[in-house]
């Protein structure tokens, strides 16, 4: 019986275990020189943790289970609710601020489309404990230096940056009670992945009061820092929120990423838990799904029953990165091929020194394979190639006798003939 794959999950065959690989040792290697340290959780939790401030969209996409003690759990949809546990246990032991980043392996039981699936792993940056606009701005650097980093330029993306906050702000002086701001979230949220008037339907639903629902649409078209400048009232409450966001896009100019980055109202996000600074990063063609996401959230820990301490944070999937960065062709040139050190080959009857040269090799550190078929020499070669062999080390039942073996470098074809304790001996580990 054939049993299929389960709908939504991932076989990683060795080509794309590279792609995998060189995605994630990217991650790792900037959250590193950006002063992140690594953490992690455990794959499952108790479901109720998913339904504190995850949002409802999370909620109808867990894979809950009951185990054998009768506990409601499920599968971690995301890793931000496990960190805010993770610090409320040890907030006083933690030297502050604290900045981590993981790579955890998540599970959202999605519709499979285009860039996500129901199994995907995720870069998460976070800072905890700093208030300033500054780890915002932290935060959105760091994921631009990753994506910088792996050959994507202002052209193909574009950082879109809004603030919760101001959108709360400006909703409230038009009267919209407090109770309300979550479910505008959601419809605000779908801006521009909806039909203008799908859209503008679903927002009347929510604001049947013609005046309020224009005001909101007319907010929601200001799409440049000076035009915001001109909307926004000195000393207003929404003037505070402004100031955080020009203060962000001023220092991401500092740091050298201003032309990846713009200021974008219809940025709310679906998750229920921020309260400031939101962003999104997106193909520039707009054709892609988010290939990223995150923001500010002062309440995390408190949610999940710590202190008001604040925090801000950012989770990137890998398969629209994946996709772009395919589309683009900068995979081919920078996911390193399969390659072994040392192809072993033999002709004639070698008994075990074919063995004892191969397991020298991998006990000095050199990657080194050998053919498990007997065949020519010609077909030797061929797998060598195939395994994108260096070099290649032939031993020959006469040469031997002599204590001679050949060496072929397989980029060059040239190859000569060495002693075999001669050739060990200069070697170094590798
Ligand atoms: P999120 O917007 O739910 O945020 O997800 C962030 C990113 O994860 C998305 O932009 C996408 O790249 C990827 N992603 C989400 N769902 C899927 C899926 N089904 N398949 C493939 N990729 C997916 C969060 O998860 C927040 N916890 C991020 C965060 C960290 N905020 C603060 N700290």
């Amino acid at each position: 019986m054939k049993i299929p794959p389960v709908k939504g999950t991932r076989d990683f065959y060795p080509p794309d275990m590279a792609i995998r690989n060189f995605i994630m040792d990217g991650w790792k290697k900037v959250s590193l020189r950006n002063g992140f340290e690594e953490y992690d959780g455990p794959i499952f939790e108790y479901l109720k943790m998913y339904q504190i401030k995850s949002g409802d969209e999370i909620v109808e996409q867990l894979f809950s289970l009951t185990d054998r003690g009768g506990r409601n759990l499920a599968l971690r949809p995301e890793i931000t609710p496990t960190l805010a546990r993770m610090v409320n246990q040890k907030i006083n032991a933690l030297p502050k601020p604290i900045k981590w980043f993981s790579v955890p392996r998540l599970f959202r039981a999605e519709r499979p489309q285009k860039g996500r699936l129901r199994e995907f792993f995720q870069w998460n940056i976070d800072i905890i404990g700093v208030n300033q606009s500054i780890a915002d701005a932290e935060i959105i650097f760091t994921t631009v230096d990753y994506l910088r980093d792996a050959g994507l330029t202002p052209k193909d993306i574009k950082v879109r940056i809004s603030s919760r906050k101001l959108l709360a702000a400006v909703l409230k002086s038009y009267g919209v009670p407090d109770e309300k701001l979550e479910y505008l979230y959601v419809v605000l949220d779908k801006k521009t992945k909806l039909p203008a008037d799908t859209f503008k339907q679903m927002l009347a639903e929510q604001m049947p009061d013609k005046e309020t629902l224009n005001k909101i649409l007319q907010f929601m078209s200001i799409d440049s820092i000076p035009e915001l400048g001109e909307f926004i009232k000195a000393e207003s409450d929404e003037f505070t929120a402004y100031t955080e966001i020009k203060t962000v896009l001023g220092t991401l100019e500092t740091m050298g990423v201003g032309d990846y980055c713009v200021y974008d109202p219809s940025i709310v996000r679906g998750l229920a838990y921020y309260t400031g600074i939101v962003f999104e990063v997106h193909d520039a063609v707009g054709d892609l799904r988010a290939i990223c996401g995150g923001g500010r959230n002062d309440n995390l820990l408190r949610d999940f029953g710590g202190p008001s301490i604040s925090a801000t944070g950012m989770g990137m999937g890998d398969c629209v990165l994946e996709i772009l960065l395919k589309e683009k062709g900068l995979l081919d040139k920078q996911v390193p091929k399969r390659q072994i050190d040392y192809f072993v080959a033999c002709i004639g009857h070698i008994g075990n020194e074919a063995w004892r040269i191969i397991a020298k090799l991998r006990s000095m550190g050199y990657s080194a394979n050998i053919s498990y078929k007997t065949g020519g020499l010609s077909k030797q070669l061929k797998e060598a190639s195939a395994q994108n062999a260096k070099n290649c080390i032939i031993i020959g039942e006469e040469e031997l006798k002599e204590g001679k073996i050949g060496i072929k470098d397989m980029a060059t074809g040239e190859q000569e003939l060495v002693g075999r304790d001669e050739f060990f001996s200069g070697l170094d580990s590798a």
